[in-house]
Order: structure tokens, then C-alpha cells, then sequence
């Protein structure tokens, strides 16, 4: 199967924020979501750069278009990849493709007689640079903008969209899902009961030239509209690429309310003209308000994506946003919503989950996955209820119902904590006659999370990374990457080793006030104030001297640089639980270069504080000379182990 979803170009007369997140979001999960039902997927983004308010905003910046357009598209582009939004496609109405491909359908539909030219009176609104009829209008003001529209009088061409009234709303009605959700199906079926006028598509250049160029009169540019929603075409290669072919009879579109007409009247009569098959589905949704007013880049209480995966961590932006609203409906967004969902659903729920399962492993069967007997009766439900479970997250996420399809993994979340609580594993473990069916309890708990795993790929792809290593899976594993190969139960192999323990989510505080403050350690003891270790000469050991260094493999999942110093470095490792060590490598190794990678620690040096971290053992590095100045390499293991494993 193939899939081809796209959002809406964004104008780029402002930065982004949570609405244009919240779309860009939605399509990344469901093109995630496609993937792993074994879909070839094409997911296209990017950004509408020519007409008025675009030549407005540069103004205001004092600066040419040219150059204001590729600085906020750039911004555009570099703020998906912050919020793990990988899309196959970025294109630009200013690309000399694009351009060339606008022009040519324009030759095309004025060839045939769609285009023709007429003097034109109307009121026209620049915020939505179209022109608005008289009962649009409230208060004599443009609904969306509170301000007066211009009374225009010009020449122009105009696209003959009433002569596709009649096909649009048969369309419209033998294919139900064409539009959805429904409410917005009813709103243009409503529309179109009234004669549709047609569209006036060009702009003279004495009030514009910010655009593209008509073909046939170089007097004109191009309507914004005209040009912008060609790129669903443009950007796989219309029209005679092998991508066209492939994707476009696919296409999904994914949109807000906002611009619905131009996506589910303008469009479809476009493609009418062209003589190009109407696309297959228009998804709508509903606005983002902040504190319960609208958020607008006018009104000026926007959010940005940068700020709140900063301060929310980018998986939990991505929870939040798709657990929180209904598809189709208004949601409000608020700093106290996002720290409740957090930590209810992510650090409660589903984090003490993996961790209490991860832990037990570790504790009883020293991080091995045990191999299950006989399922009980509380077993077989449990396994039921995974099926259900993928069964309705399927369904949901196929149709655009985010909330609903997390909402049925949150209740299957909530039956494996109870489990474990009905199994009691820790009662298990006291009884040596018991070691079978704690056998069994675990393994069907590690089946629990790679199923969430499986399921929460699309949603928190992070988050899902951390969770698979702690299976001791990569995230590439079909078991945790496919709902083919993967979404049944029972496929972890037992004997298979366990990798990290990490705490998946930690807590946010200020709920209410001030900024919230992610706790990136485990609360731990403070060790007396101790001077640092400091080595001297070096003796022959005898062999016990040597038994009692607790030596072991950790894994970096953290380092920061410490205030005020130099050279060292907090590093927190896995060996196997969690730990802080203070390390004087700040001169030889980047922070970021460290992260994931193994090294030798002495795991039971007494802990020190130094320059008020706690250090909690001691990370081996050799000394050597390079380019004539000492140099620090930290040691390694030859092959990736599972962290915590002794080194004698
Ligand atoms: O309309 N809540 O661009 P645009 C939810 N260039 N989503 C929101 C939102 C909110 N408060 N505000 C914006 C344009 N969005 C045209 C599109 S397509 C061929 C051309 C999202 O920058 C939502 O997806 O005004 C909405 O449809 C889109 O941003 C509008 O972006
Ligand atoms: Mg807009």
C-alpha cells in the first residue's frame, strides 16, 4: 500500500507556532503510523512564500523578499526536526520547479477556455487576500481579521469554478470520506447549495509583483491560491515523474478549519479543469486556542515549538498534543494541561510501568528474558485485552482519531499495572516452587511493553527508542517497528538480554507555578562532603586487592558541563541503575559526543562531591601524548554489552 499525506504550506509572514506544530505533528505520526503497517510513504511539508502579506512582512523588516522568505522558511524547515518531524519533501512556492509547473497547468486551463479575462468591483480583505462577499461581512469588518475590506475595482482573469459546481458537490456526495470529519463534509456541502461565482486568479502587477508571472499576460502575477495549492503536485513530480504516478491517487490532505474553502471548493474544481483526478481524502481539524482565546500570529499570543520542547521535552509535546485534542474540534492549550497529562500518563502511568517491569527483570533473572509456561486465566485476558487493544489503536489511528487510539493504549497500560499488582511478582520471588510462574509473570509484562512500544512508535518515536533499547531491541526491530511482523503477542525470545534501565519520563514540577523544571536525576542520598580521590605511586597489588575494584561496563545517557569548571564534566551513566559520575574530560571529549557510548568505570570508589556534583565512581581513561599535549581516551569494550556487565 502507499500513502502520500501533506500539510498546508505555511505563509511564511510569520515564525511557527503550536498550530502549524500540531498539524506538522499529526502527519509525521501518520506517516510513522503508516510505515509501520508496512505502507511505502511520502509525507510533504513546506512553505507558500509569494502574494501580498508576505511582501508586507518583509517590509515591516525592512528587508527584500527574497531574502525574508528564505530566512523564515529556513525556520520553518529547522524547527520539524526539534520536534522529531521527518518529512520526505520540503518544498517552496519561490522553487524554480514549482514556478515552472504553476505556469504550465495556467497555459494549460486558460487553453482550454477556464481562464478568461473581466473588470472586477469588490471588497477585497489583504488578510485573506481573497475578495469577501457583502454577508460575510460583520460589523462591516472581515470576520477573521476585524478589519475593513477595500473596495477593488481592476481587470483580471478569473477561473471559471462555476462550471464545476455541479461535479464538485456529486463528488462530494458519493464519496462520503472525501471530507472529513463529518461537520466539515456538511459545511461545504452547505456552501455549495448556493451558486459558486468564480475566482478571480490574478493580481496586476501595478499592486503586485511578489508572485508568479501569468504565461499568457505579463502584466499579472499569479493569485496566491492559484499557486500555492499546486505544490500537493509539484512536490512528487507532476506531471510526468514516477512519483506522481505513485502517490497522487493516494493523496491525503491535511488541513485546519481555517482553509477549508480553498482546500475543499478551489482545488478540487482546479484539478477539475486540469483534467487531473481529485485527490483522495481532506482531512480538518480544529484550532489550538491558548487559555481559551484563539491563538493568531494577529492577535499575538502564540506558542512556539521551540519554547515548549525546550521546556516539555519533544515526546511530550507530541503526547500531549495528539492525546488532547479530538481530531476535528477546538482544544486549549495551557502549561498546566501539558505538566498534568505529562506526569499522569507518561511519568505515572507508563513510565512506573516500564520501569517496575524492566527493574523486576533485572532483579530476579539478572536482566534475561525468562521463558513463560502455561498461560493462566488472568494471562489470557491480559493477552486479550493486547489484542483488543492494537485492534481499536489501529482503527483509530487509520481514521484520524489520535485521542481515541492513545486512549485505548492508556487503558491497556492501566490493565498491565494492575497485573502486576494481582501477580504480586515480588511474593513470587520469596518462593522457590513460584520461579516458573514469576517466570511467566515477567515475560508476559516485557510482551506488555514491547506491544506499547510497537504501538507508541508513531506518537513519542523518542521515547519509543528508549523503551526498545530497554527490551534490548534497536528500534529498527520488526518486533517493535512493524504491526505485521510485530503485533502479536508473544515474540520476544526468551534468554534474549535486557539493555538500560532508565527512568522514561521524569517528573515535571510547577504545576501551577513558575517554569517547570524537568528532574533529569534520581533523587540520591548526599554523601558526606569528601575530598577527591587522588592516586599515587603505583605498587604491585596482589590478586584480592585487585578483587575488591567493583569494575563494570556503563553506558553515557547524560553529560553536562559543571559550573565554573574547566574540566570536568557530570556524566550519568547506566551500570546497571542509574548513577552520576564527575569526570575530568571536559578538555578532551564535546558532552554530545558521549552520549550512548560505553565505558569502564570503578563502580565502588566511596562517593565524592566535587564542585557540588556528586560523583558515585570513577570513569578509566588512558594518557597519552598527542600532537605533543596530553590527551584523555576513555576505555571501551569491544562489542556493546549490556550495561552493568563486570569487567575482571
Ligand atoms: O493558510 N490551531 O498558511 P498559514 C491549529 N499558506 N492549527 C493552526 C492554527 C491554530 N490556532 N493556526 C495555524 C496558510 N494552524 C496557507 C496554506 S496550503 C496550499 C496554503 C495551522 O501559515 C493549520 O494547519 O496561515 C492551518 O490550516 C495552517 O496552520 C494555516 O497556516
Ligand atoms: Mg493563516
Amino acid at each position: 500500500m502507499t500513502t502520500y499525506i501533506t500539510t498546508p504550506i505555511y505563509y511564511v509572514n510569520a515564525q511557527p507556532h503550536l498550530g502549524h506544530a500540531y498539524t506538522t505533528i499529526v502527519a509525521d505520526t501518520y506517516s510513522r503510523f503508516k510505515r509501520l503497517c508496512g505502507d511505502t510513504v511520502r509525507f510533504q511539508t513546506g512553505t507558500d512564500e509569494h502574494g501580498d502579506k508576505i511582501v508586507k512582512a518583509a517590509e515591516n523588516a525592512d528587508i527584500p523578499p527574497r531574502e525574508y522568505v528564505d530566512r523564515i522558511s529556513a525556520q520553518f524547515r529547522e524547527t520539524w526536526p526539534l520536534l522529531q518531524v521527518e518529512a520526505d519533501h520540503f518544498i517552496r512556492t519561490t522553487d524554480a520547479a514549482h514556478i515552472a509547473v504553476v505556469r504550465a497547468i495556467l497555459q494549460k486551463v486558460y487553453d482550454r477556455g477556464d481562464i478568461y479575462f473581466d473588470e472586477y468591483s469588490g471588497l477585497y480583505c489583504r488578510g485573506c487576500e481573497r475578495y469577501l462577499m457583502e454577508k460575510e461581512l460583520v460589523d462591516g469588518n472581515c470576520p477573521d481579521h476585524q478589519t475593513p475590506p477595500q473596495e477593488i475595482a481592476e481587470q483580471n482573469y478569473f477561473f471559471r469554478m462555476s462550471r464545476y459546481q455541479q461535479p464538485l458537490l456529486e463528488h462530494i456526495r458519493n464519496n462520503p470520506e472525501f471530507i472529513t470529519p463529518e461537520r466539515y463534509r456538511n459545511e461545504v456541502l452547505a456552501f455549495l447549495s448556493e451558486p459558486l461565482t468564480d475566482l478571480c486568479i490574478s493580481r496586476p502587477k501595478s499592486r503586485l509583483t511578489w508572485g508568479i508571472e501569468l504565461p499568457f499576460d505579463d502584466k499579472f502575477v499569479t493569485y496566491v491560491w492559484f499557486d500555492a495549492l499546486i505544490n500537493y503536485l509539484t512536490g512528487i513530480g507532476y506531471p510526468d515523474g514516477p512519483d506522481f504516478e505513485k502517490f497522487w491517487s493516494v493523496a491525503e490532505h491535511l488541513i485546519a478549519k481555517d482553509i477549508l474553502k480553498p482546500h475543499a471548493i478551489y482545488w478540487p474544481t482546479m484539478l477539475m479543469a486540469m483534467g487531473v483526478p481529485l485527490y483522495k481524502k481532506l482531512h480538518v481539524h480544529g484550532y489550538w486556542n491558548v487559555d481559551d482565546t484563539k491563538m493568531s500570529k494577529s492577535i499575538g499570543n502564540v506558542v512556539r515549538p521551540k519554547e515548549l520542547v525546550e521546556t516539555y521535552g519533544v515526546d511530550t509535546l507530541r503526547y500531549f498534543t495528539l492525546r488532547e485534542m479530538s481530531f476535528g474540534l477546538d482544544s486549549s492549550f495551557s502549561s498546566d494541561a501539558i505538566v498534568v497529562r505529562h506526569n499522569a500518563d507518561l511519568a505515572n502511568d507508563l513510565g512506573n510501568l516500564f520501569s517496575r517491569a524492566i527493574t523486576m527483570v533485572w532483579k530476579y533473572r539478572e536482566g534475561r528474558i525468562p521463558a513463560p509456561s502455561f498461560p493462566s486465566e488472568d494471562d489470557q485476558s491480559l493477552r486479550d485485552a493486547a489484542q483488543a487493544m492494537l485492534r481499536d489503536y489501529r482503527q483509530a489511528m487509520a481514521d484520524f482519531r489520535f485521542h481515541l487510539g492513545l486512549q485505548a493504549v492508556w487503558e491497556f497500560v492501566g490493565l498491565a499495572n494492575k497485573y502486576i499488582v494481582g501477580n504480586a511478582p515480588w511474593a513470587l520471588a520469596k518462593d522457590v516452587e513460584k520461579s516458573a510462574r514469576l517466570d511467566t509473570v515477567l515475560y508476559n509484562l516485557l510482551e506488555c511493553l514491547r506491544l506499547l512500544t510497537l504501538t507508541l512508535q508513531p506518537v513519542m518515536p523518542g521515547a519509543a527508542v528508549r523503551m526498545a533499547a530497554g527490551l534490548g531491541l534497536v528500534a529498527a526491530d520488526p518486533l517493535v517497528a512493524s504491526l505485521e511482523k510485530g503485533g502479536v503477542w508473544g515474540l520476544l525470545v526468551p534468554g534474549g538480554q535486557l539493555m538500560a534501565i532508565t527512568t522514561l519520563f521524569p517528573r515535571l514540577e510547577g504545576k501551577t507555578t513558575g517554569e517547570p523544571v524537568a528532574k533529569t536525576e534520581r533523587d540520591q542520598p548526599q554523601p558526606k562532603k569528601q575530598d577527591a580521590p587522588v592516586m599515587t605511586e603505583v605498587d604491585l597489588v596482589d590478586f584480592q586487592f585487585f578483587q575488591k575494584l567493583d569494575l563494570r561496563v556503563a553506558e553515557i545517557i547524560a553529560v553536562e558541563p559543571i559550573k565554573n569548571s574547566k574540566k570536568l564534566l557530570k556524566v550519568t551513566v547506566l551500570a546497571p541503575e542509574e548513577r552520576t559520575i564527575v569526570a575530568g574530560i571536559a578538555e578532551h571529549y564535546q558532552p554530545e559526543e558521549l552520549i550512548g557510548s560505553q565505558v569502564v568505570i570503578v563502580a565502588n570508589l566511596k562517593p565524592a562531591k566535587l564542585m557540588g556534583v556528586n560523583s558515585h565512581g570513577m570513569v578509566l581513561a588512558a594518557k597519552t601524548l598527542i600532537d605533543g599535549k596530553e590527551k584523555l581516551v576513555l576505555s571501551k569494550v569491544r562489542e556493546t554489552v549490556a550495561p552493568g556487565s563486570k569487567v575482571a
